[in-house]
């Protein structure tokens, strides 16, 4: 499986995302983590579709979107047409996840699923052959800055051997509180990329690359 190290967009300077985005390209990165609060779902208000698809054209990096809404099917198309390339859905919201996936991958971007850290690892189950990312929470998620849980490798070393076992391509993400500490420990259990906010844009460009490094991205 590659090794993504995917700095999150939602450390950068709200004042200038641009320049937060360009440094990401700059460093060699291959992906961004773009995150999407609705202040229902998570208690906080990050930006909208519009500032995706502002940033689309400054960019030939892979966007990796991760929708914390609670009503996902309303903004799917927004974000299609924003230029995301990945969009991962929550699972603890009650709305259609089947048909929400079924109109991503229909309009030829790749499927992600998410889950916070206490929901069961089960619950992508039924979803496993269609989608492209397993995402689990290491943090409750609607802030930056939290710290890492480390009870949430168990689910990534349950997901990780049924992957094996059914023969499965999915990656698996992990995203809260991830820094070069981690590394290891994520690696032993499955995980395939490794989002960063904190823990990358307060890091120096050496020690950046020696994350990725590490990661094995390079
Ligand atoms: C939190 C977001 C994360 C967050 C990661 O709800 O989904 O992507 O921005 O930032 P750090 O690495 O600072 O926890
Ligand atoms: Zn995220």
């Amino acid at each position: 499986m590659k090794k993504i190290l995917a700095p999150s967009l939602l450390a950068g300077d709200h004042g200038n995302l641009g320049s937060s985005l360009s440094e990401v390209e700059q460093d060699g990165r291959q992906w961004i983590h773009l995150d999407l609060m609705d202040g229902h779902f998570v208690p906080n208000l990050s930006f909208g579709p519009q500032t995706v698809a502002d940033l689309r054209p400054h960019s030939e990096l892979f966007f990796d979107v991760h929708l914390m809404l609670e009503r996902p099917a309303l903004y799917i198309d927004p974000f299609i047409k924003a230029g995301s390339e990945l969009i991962t859905i929550h699972l603890e919201p009650e709305y259609d996840h089947q048909s929400t996936l079924n109109r991503i991958r229909d309009a030829g971007l790749k499927t992600g699923l998410a889950i916070n850290p206490d929901t069961p690892v089960d619950l992508f189950y039924p979803y496993l052959s269609q989608i492209d990312l397993c995402l689990c929470m290491t943090v409750n998620p609607g802030f930056g800055g939290q710290s890492f849980k480390g009870y949430v490798l168990d689910k990534v070393k349950e997901l990780s051997k049924r992957r094996g076992e059914e023969n499965h391509s999915f990656l698996i993400e992990v995203d809260g509180g991830v820094g070069p500490q981690h590394v290891q420990s994520c690696l032993d259990a499955g995980v395939d990329v490794f989002v960063a906010g904190t823990s990358y844009y307060k890091s120096s460009t050496v020690e950046r690359a020696n994350f990725a490094r590490s990661i094995g991205e390079i």
